[in-house]
């Protein structure tokens, strides 16, 4: 029962997968008259141990991959339907064939779920453009932790009705409900695409190349993803990579598109980098010239989380700042590294255009258990106080899970952490749902109560195997 990263171990009493919103609600009813907690599973692949359940094997995992109808597509509202289990990649292809484009996208696409990414409000390499998850969603249907069904489905662009209640769960991850079916936004349909690949000297240069970017782009900018020098070293080296362009200290892929098929964008894009050369912001460029180079070309950027998976403990800094400030951002953080730690490998990269920067470590493979828990936390407190002093946050889409805890209750305020707190309290008093995430605002919880639910939930092991087995 471990994450993706296989660093958050667990072990659960069973995994249930219902198929239908009423089986959810059953299983939910059932575990909280039995004080059993559910941690709700898509595909798995979250980097911050948020669906893994605790050691004790007294939480359930309820898997919501038998979630996988796409009950409607409407190409005149702009709006898709669909279950919590259907994968990022099944509603892309689902909005290609109707003509339009579902814009998420991230490189874990492939079996990331769509519950899972309203849950965590997933950003990726898109979000410049379209936004994140929660900026797409129009519509939820939840199972509450009570058991009761919520039907928020409405296909509606504008909806002022009170509250926003469907935001509340975005980015909940799994805290207050299980998400199981959204109506998300669709966009028009990309009919050209441009792709390219530069190379910068030095920090200052990454910003200013955002900035014009941003001025010349003419809306198009779909893409603006930044790579370190060594961590093109790195995905070159570990995925059998070839880098395509001169090497220098940082790198920028640039992705146009538009709904036009006139659209020029190549002579568009040509024309900011030959500007951006001509200035000496950029050193140099390669334009894709086919559909497989464009892929290639996005292979070195989707590829750097598995190829720092492969390379050792990776420890991730998951920071965005204002965008204004990610020049800073990347100069300071490289100046105290490469002063406390110059042994430590730095491998930055990441969203450019959202400010988000994955300002990730890989510590050596020799290194000692105890040697890596005091530079984690050494390197952490060097990189969130940088961003701390950028007005930035130490969690721009991976959410808090189980592993940003101390982080949450040091980077918010009391005023923050007590209104989460009362949400949490409102909606889930038993916190029976993700019982250990965000663990710091489940502290109103009755110690009493706590012990009283987890002591039970092994004696009802019988009840949650027999249910399992009607479902
Ligand atoms: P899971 O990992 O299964 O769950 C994540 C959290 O959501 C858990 O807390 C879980 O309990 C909760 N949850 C899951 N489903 C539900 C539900 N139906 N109802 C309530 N709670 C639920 N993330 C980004 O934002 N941007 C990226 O660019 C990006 N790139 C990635 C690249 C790689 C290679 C990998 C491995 C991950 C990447 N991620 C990225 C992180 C991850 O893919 C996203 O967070 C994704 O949204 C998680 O979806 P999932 O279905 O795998 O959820
Ligand atoms: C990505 O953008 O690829 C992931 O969110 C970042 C990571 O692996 O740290
Ligand atoms: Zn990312």
């Amino acid at each position: 029962m471990n994450d993706w990263r296989g660093i958050h171990k667990g072990q659960a009493l069973c995994v249930l997968r219902p198929s239908t919103v009423e089986h959810v609600s059953k299983i939910v009813t059932l575990c909280g008259e039995q004080g059993v907690g559910i941690v709700p599973q898509g595909g798995n692949t979250g980097l911050t141990g948020g669906s893994t359940p605790d050691a004790s094997g007294r939480q359930i995992i309820l898997s919501t991959r038998g979630l996988k109808r796409i009950r409607a597509l409407d190409p005149v509202d702009m709006t898709v339907v669909a279950e919590a289990g259907v994968t990022i990649t099944e509603l892309q292809a689902a909005a290609d064939a109707a003509g339009t484009l579902f814009p998420l996208s991230f490189a874990a696409e492939g079996s990331a779920t769509l519950g899972g990414a309203v849950a965590t409000n997933a950003g990726g390499t898109a979000a410049v453009r379209y936004g994140s998850a929660r900026d797409l969603l129009l519509g939820l249907e939840v199972v509450l932790p009570d058991g009761r069904i919520w039907n928020g489905l409405r296909r509606l662009h504008k909806d002022n009705a009170g509250y926003s209640l469907r935001h509340l769960f975005a980015g909940s991850e799994g805290t207050l409900g299980i998400v199981t079916a959204a109506v998300m936004k669709l966009a028009a349909k990309a009919e050209t695409r441009a792709v390219a690949f530069c190379s910068l000297k030095t920090e200052a240069d990454v910003a200013k190349f955002w900035t014009m970017l941003q001025a010349s782009g003419d809306g198009s900018i779909r893409a603006a993803e930044y790579i370190s020098g060594a961590s093109l070293a790195l995905v070159t080296s570990v995925m059998g990579l070839r880098s395509p362009i001169a090497e220098d200290n940082h790198y920028i892929l640039v992705e146009l598109h538009s709904p036009r098929a006139d659209a020029q964008l190549m002579s568009l894009l040509e024309s900011i980098l030959s500007n951006a050369l001509a200035e000496g912001i950029v050193t140099d460029v390669v334009i894709a010239q086919s559909e497989q180079q464009a892929r290639d070309l996005w292979r070195l950027r989707e590829d750097q989380t598995e190829a720092q998976r492969r390379s050792g403990l990776n420890l991730k800094h998951d920071i965005a700042v204002p965008v204004s400030l990610v020049g800073e951002l990347l100069t300071r953080s490289r100046a105290a590294l490469s002063r406390d730690f110059p042994d430590l490998l730095v491998v930055p990269f990441g969203h450019l255009g959202d400010g988000n920067i994955h300002m990730n470590v890989i510590l050596p493979q020799t290194i000692s258990a105890s040697a890596a828990t005091t530079l984690e936390k050494n390197v952490a407190e060097i990189i969130y106080g940088i961003a701390e002093s950028l007005q930035g946050t130490f969690s721009a889409e991976h959410g808090i899970g189980t592993s940003k805890i101390e982080l949450l209750q040091k980077y918010r305020s009391d005023v923050e952490l007590d209104l989460m707190r009362r949400i949490k309290s409102t909606l889930d008093p038993f916190n029976i749902m993700n019982p250990e995430n965000f663990y710091i605002i489940n502290q109103f919880i009755n110690e009493n109560t706590l012990r009283r639910s987890r002591s039970s939930a092994l004696s009802n092991f019988d009840t949650v195997e027999r249910f399992t087995l009607r479902t």
